[in-house]
């Protein structure tokens, strides 16, 4: 039985950069071999280590053996739940804690650097330029949060450290989980009005396509940042950067991107009030070998028969 892994950082990591922990020994011990995305299809990959390429009827006929796709990491907007579904595949993600919590430390990171301006500051020292320009403090300031899942509560955990107000706006969560984080849930265009930042973690659904355009911009405290790291379809960013360039937002820290990679003459990169990261803000290594260990798990679950604690799909 062989396992292809279409994820690429999670092939890097095999190799050990980072390392993923016991992944691998675990499926080789369940009799997986492990083999890239390059090799040619074969009737024997039974499961597929997924990243963030898509998944849908073309790619699934070139498996007709396959029965689990686990999705290293957590957003599978790239799967057809729909066409798994039809064709009896599992389809998995690694909703690990580690992950969620890095993603918010990631967050966390954007907020911070937009506010103190620190890509501007740093790149100043590295040019031997000695400039000092004057932050804004984290601390009491109104935070909302757009989706409020694991991340998303992850993140209002770390902002309590920061007596931050939390303001949160999600659909599918009420007031009585809100509590828990000492958070207050709002509608959209309040957290909007209200929010000196606004980080973005919702999931990219359809609904969700340009959650951030230029009427929610539009609607933002003058001055105020824009954080995200859910996905890139979410922000509209064209009309971010009009809003950053005209000045009525302060800041942004982006860790995904429309296109991924982004184009290198994607206007917003030019802009000195723009943290940028190239989608990395769940990647640490205790988030890389929890969800490595986590995929194989699901895998060898599946094949054995069982439930993947994880399944999206059932
Ligand atoms: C990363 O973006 C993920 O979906 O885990």
């Amino acid at each position: 039985m062989k396992v292809l892994v279409a994820s690429e950082p999670f092939y890097k990591a095999i190799a050990g950069r980072p390392p993923i922990g016991r992944a691998v020994d675990m499926l080789n011990a369940a009799g997986f071999e492990i083999v890239r995305s390059s090799t040619p299809d074969t009737p024997e990959i039974r499961a597929v280590v997924a990243g963030l390429e898509r998944w849908d009827e073309e790619s699934f006929r070139r498996f007709p053996n396959l029965k689990i796709i686990a999705r290293y990491g957590v957003g599978y907007d790239a799967i057809d739940l729909a066409e798994a579904t039809k064709r009896n595949i599992l389809v998995t993600n690694t909703r690990v804690t580690e992950l969620s919590k890095s993603v918010a430390e990631g967050a966390l990171l954007l907020t911070l650097a937009a506010l103190r301006h620190l890509p501007d500051l740093a790149g100043d020292m590295r040019k031997g330029v000695w400039r000092v320009r004057t932050g804004v403090s984290l601390i009491g300031k109104t935070v909302g949060v757009l989706g409020f899942g694991a991340i998303g509560q992850s993140f209002a955990r770390l902002l309590a450290g920061f007596k931050a107000r939390i303001l949160v706006c999600d659909p599918f969560v009420g007031q009585s989980t809100a509590d828990k984080f000492c958070a207050i849930m709002v509608d959209r265009n309040t957290l909007l009005a209200e929010s000196d930042v606004v980080s973005v973690h919702a999931p990219n659904t359809p609904e969700n396509h340009h959650l951030v355009d230029e009427a929610t911009l539009g609607m933002m405290k003058r001055g105020a940042i824009l954080v995200n790291t859910s996905r890139g379809a979410l922000v509209n960013e064209k009309a971010l950067y009009n809003a950053l360039l005209s000045g009525r937002l302060g800041g942004a820290g982006l860790d995904v991107w429309e296109a991924e990679p982004t184009p290198a003459d994607n206007p917003l990169l030019t802009l000195d009030n723009v943290v940028c990261l190239p989608h990395v803000a769940g990647d640490t290594r205790e988030s890389v070998a929890a969800m490595a260990e986590c995929c194989a798990g699901q895998i060898i679950d599946a094949l054995a028969g069982g439930i993947p604690q994880y399944a999206l799909n059932l």
